[in-house]
């Protein structure tokens, strides 16, 4: 498939539309003032893009995997940080609730989070669980009808403004991720606290905190799947998310290349265009073969994981995000190289791009981890 489906690109232009009109204007301020765009998300739920691939019967619009990652590069490419907080609730939130949720939990929680109403947040790394998740330190305790949660989690996106959270636990830390159990937690519950908000060098105005669980009271009916089940909740949901985070990283890169473009176009120098050398030609075709490389790979991780065989979909999920996160790193780099000494200055938007970029190839796994999913794949 080269061209997308009709439906797919009414959407796209429906996200590209409101991303240049509304979402861009603003970006640059935002990220000066690391200010959470509240009112921006509002928007995108009641455009129906926190829930997009929440069926309507739960108050979502329904559609497929591959349009929301063609919205979400949309969204991405005027500002990364409202890319995140709608990559978070679509991918790490909505989908491991629909996947795993109960008819009661699905009918309870899916409407307010689809429709923006609501917030959610994904609690899984932990100070001494990055990388290995299966470390899982926060204990789940049962105890009568309920668990007593205890622990830290960290880098948590959306944390600091979310209404709910799917959050890991484990009854017994010593069993890895045998004994992890994933479930919904309610953010305003005593015992649920914001800890440490992060000062982090891109995508600041996405919110990003710590979060510590202190004798959080949890109703099993809020346990997500079975006991024991939440490490594989938490791989096949990061599965998703790491489609989203491709997503992100190629709405950066998108945006850095039609920038290096235009600004190669109009800067002069020794008398002709800088797109006139030998050098930024080469580095323009570069960024825009690595750009179609990795879309072409996040199309097509996001048809596997809407095909009949998604469960088989994780090591296209991470070439995908290996693929479009370098590419953001690349392209991001040579977009600032082409600015010259402009693009190091933060009244230019590839100076903010530069930074968003950089956080692509760490959350939702490193690269390192998605090479290692990858291989896995070919080498057991
Ligand atoms: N789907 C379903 N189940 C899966 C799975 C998947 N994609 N991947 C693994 N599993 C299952 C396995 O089948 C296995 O099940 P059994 O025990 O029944 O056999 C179990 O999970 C354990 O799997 P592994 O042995 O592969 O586990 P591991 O300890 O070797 O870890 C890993 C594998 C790939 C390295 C994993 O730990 C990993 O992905 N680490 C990176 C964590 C990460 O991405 N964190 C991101 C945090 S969220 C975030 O960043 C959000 C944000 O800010 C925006």
């Amino acid at each position: 498939m080269f061209e997308l489906p009709e439906d797919v690109q009414q959407i796209q232009q429906l996200a590209r539309d409101f991303a240049r009109k509304e979402v861009l204007p603003g970006a640059q301020k935002r990220d000066h003032e690391h200010a959470f765009p509240a009112d921006l998300v509002r928007q995108l739920g009641e455009m129906g893009f926190m829930g997009m691939f929440v069926p309507e019967a739960y108050g979502g619009a329904g559609l497929s995997t591959l349009a929301y990652v063609v919205a979400l590069e949309e969204i991405c490419y005027a500002d990364a940080s409202v890319g995140v907080t709608m990559s978070v609730n679509n991918s790490l939130v909505c989908w491991p609730i629909l996947a795993n949720g109960t008819e009661a939990q699905k009918l309870k929680y899916l409407p307010d989070l689809a429709s923006g109403t609501k917030l959610g947040c994904y609690a899984l790394t932990e100070p001494d669980a990055g990388s290995d998740a299966g470390a899982q330190r926060t204990r789940a305790t049962p105890d009568g009808d309920d668990y007593v949660l205890n622990g830290n989690k960290i880098w948590i996106t959306n944390a600091p403004f979310a209404d709910l959270c799917v959050g890991y636990a484990s009854l017994a830390p010593e069993e890895r991720n045998k004994a992890v159990c994933a479930f919904i937690l309610d953010a305003k519950a005593p015992g649920f606290n914001v800890g440490k908000l992060e000062e982090k060098l891109g995508i600041t105005s996405s919110a990003t905190s710590e979060l510590v669980f202190e004798n959080l009271r949890v109703s099993r009916e809020n346990l997500l799947g079975a006991e024991r089940q939440g490490f594989r909740i938490a791989m096949a949901t990061l599965d998703g998310g790491r489609i989203g985070i491709a997503a992100q990283a190629l709405g950066i890169a998108q945006r850095a290349f039609d920038l290096a473009v235009a600004h190669a176009r109009q800067r002069m120098a020794f008398g002709k265009p800088i797109a006139a050398n030998q050098a930024i030609q080469w580095m323009i075709a570069d960024m825009a073969t690595r750009i179609e490389s990795a879309r072409l790979l996040t199309w097509r991780a996001a048809i596997f994981k809407d095909g009949a065989d998604s469960a088989r979909a994780s090591h296209y999920c991470s070439m995908a995000k290996l693929a479009a996160s370098e590419t953001a790193n690349f392209c991001a780099d040579k977009a600032l190289q082409i600015h010259g000494g402009y693009g190091y200055s933060k009244e230019y938007e590839v100076e903010r791009l530069f930074r968003d970029a950089r956080i692509t190839t760490l959350y939702e796994g490193t690269s390192e981890i998605q090479r290692i999913v990858i291989s896995r794949n070919y080498l057991g």
